[in-house]
């Protein structure tokens, strides 16, 4: 990995990549970096034993990507993996660059094995900790890394400047090779093997076997504040965190600032991330970082193994003999506490200059859950789902099948019949009581390639409610290249005569991606100013690989300001 920092000096040998970028960061003072990703099988050793994984530059997790609001970014993504593969940059907006997004079959064809593709994109009026990740199958289990975007030059933060930060990133870990994983769960219509451990920055910790030599330590001096910069790259789980004794100041989520919020945990969905300053106020001592599960669903198998990493005070003299045998462990709440994680995400305030507006244009009700597809055969073994099913999901009973043999996008612009269709409904085809007792003939959807146009410049809400089909349970959902506020939610179905009467238009948070809670909804807005499409989907891979996503189309609004770019030349095709 290289990264050059060019602040109007002079420049080398690979201008040719980003000359035009290069020549508009000199007059605006912003930087260029420049990072090769190259995609790699290594094999890793965790857990007493030794797996091939695919890494980004053999690195587990992968490099950290650094840069300030207004920078550019130009990374060559070379595949040297036998696996086609594609990388998303979760939560960076691309405006008008939907090339850049990375999700395959969505923007662009996976780079396949040999193949290479560069990404290209400005950050703008982002700040704050985002992430990078595979998008193609379940490969992001192994290869993700950090996003971490600076204030530019001469501004700060909206609170006062920790001493140290660190990126935790919280992962799983999962015995076998992902594309088995998912290849097996594809046969058999069953959700996929649970994870086997979770990690933090790709290290189960102490509670694990073999592991102990290896966990992760923060090292702080008594009396600091350090930032840590929190991101959920788990695959398939919900995580409770919480550090023993300290209590942690959310400042940030998903790139967008918060009102300072004091909290002992954080429930973390795939896809989301958190900035919190923790002051060293506690007597000099080892004290553990810590997450496990939080499983919303009812009678799933989940991973209900803890990870932990040690937060050690270093200004203490710990010799052999008054150092303490073991760190203490923080209390987490039992796996299923709906209550607890609803009233922590409901504490979260946005600190945004920009007003939530009042009158919308669209308003999208969208039903998120799981199915069951019956078989014709029940005891095939593609069948093993409950009664001789196979697991689906679902978004306005459309279960989402991705192109097979181009892009939406490249279908998109190059006038592609056949592809996708745009008659996705913005209302559930069928009303019934979703979070109630579903009839068993309900929960059946059917496939479908279906996108939802929008006008460019359009204000939009979209509800996205949670059903009870198969069972009720939280659904992370992320949006593609916006991110959008989050004026309410609750639970059971939403009602549109009074729910909205109680929508916070003030503080909203700014978020990409956002519960539904278990049996309930949740409420967004955001103007859609970005043309392009824009993969919406739930960030639980599993439910993804099921169906539960949609994509909106955004229209190409007035002139080349509003307009999609074309695409760059090394485009990968199918
Ligand atoms: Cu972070 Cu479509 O994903």
């Amino acid at each position: 990995m290289k990264t050059f920092h060019l602040h109007g000096k002079s420049c080398c040998s690979w201008f040719l990549l980003g000359l035009l970028a290069l020549v508009a960061s000199l007059a605006s003072g912003a930087g260029i970096h420049f990072h090769e990703f190259v995609i790699q099988a290594r094999p890793v050793r965790r857990l007493c034993k030794t797996q091939n994984i695919v890494t980004v530059n053999g690195q587990f997790p992968g490099p950290t990507v650094e840069a300030r609001n207004g920078d550019y970014i130009i990374i060559r993504v070379v595949n040297a993996a036998q696996y086609n593969i594609s990388i998303h940059w979760h939560g960076l907006r691309m405006m008008r660059n939907p090339w850049a997004d990375g999700p395959s079959y969505v923007t662009q064809c996976p780079i396949q094995p040999g193949g290479s593709y560069t990404y290209r994109f400005r950050i703008r009026d982002q700040e704050g900790t985002l992430w990078w990740h595979a998008h193609t199958g379940f490969l992001r289990a192994t290869a993700y890394g950090a996003f971490i975007i600076y204030p530019r030059l001469g501004s700060s933060y909206p609170f006062s400047m920790p001493k140290q930060e660190y990126p935790i990133l919280l992962g799983e870990w999962f015995d076998r090779d992902l594309v088995l994983l998912k290849r097996q769960a594809d046969f058999t219509g069953l959700p996929p093997n649970t994870s086997v451990a979770f990690t933090i920055n790709g290290q189960p910790g102490d509670l694990y076997r073999c592991s102990r030599q290896e966990t992760v330590r923060v090292r702080v001096d008594a009396g600091d504040t350090i930032m840590l910069r929190i991101i959920s790259s788990a695959l398939n789980q919900e995580l409770f965190f919480s550090i023993a004794n300290h209590t942690m100041t959310v400042v940030g989520t998903d790139a967008a600032y918060t009102k300072p919020f004091r909290t002992k945990l954080l429930v973390i969905g795939p896809g989301q991330t958190f900035n919190v300053l923790v002051t060293a106020d506690q007597p000099p001592g080892l004290y553990y970082m810590a997450a496990h599960a939080y499983e919303s669903a009812r009678n799933a198998p989940f991973d209900n193994t803890t990870t932990t990493a040690i937060l050690e005070y270093r200004s203490t003299k710990l010799t052999n003999q008054n150092r303490p045998r073991s760190p203490i462990l923080p209390a987490l709440p039992p796996f299923n506490d709906t209550p607890t994680a609803t009233a922590f995400t409901a504490g979260i305030k946005g600190l945004t200059k920009v007003k939530v507006f009042n009158r919308v244009d669209v308003n999208l009700y969208i039903i998120v859950g799981l199915g069951l597809i019956n078989c014709t055969n029940p005891n095939s073994p593609r069948c093993q789902g409950p009664n001789g099913t196979r697991f689906t999901a679902s978004m306005n009973n459309v279960s989402f099948v991705l192109p097979t043999t181009t892009s939406l996008m490249q279908a998109y612009y190059e006038g592609m019949r056949g592809v996708f269709t745009t008659d996705f409904p913005p209302v559930p085809p069928l009303q019934f009581d979703y979070t109630g007792n579903v009839p068993r003939g309900l929960w059946t959807p059917s496939p479908g390639t279906k996108l939802y146009k929008l006008k460019y410049g359009s204000k939009v809400q979209i509800v996205l409610q949670g059903t009870s089909m198969v069972t009720s349970e939280e659904h992370p959902m992320h949006v593609h290249g916006y991110h959008f506020f989050v004026v309410g939610s609750g639970f059971g179905n939403f009602n549109p005569a009074t729910d909205p009467l109680k929508f916070n238009l003030v503080d909203p948070p700014v978020r990409n991606t956002i519960g539904t809670p278990p049996g309930g909804w949740v409420a967004i807005r955001f103007v859609a100013d970005n043309p392009g499409i824009w993969f919406v989907h739930c960030h639980i891979d599993s439910h993804l690989n099921w169906g539960l996503g949609m994509a909106l189309l955004v229209e190409n609004g007035v002139g080349l300001s509003q307009s999609v770019k074309p695409p760059p030349p090394d485009l990968p095709q199918c």
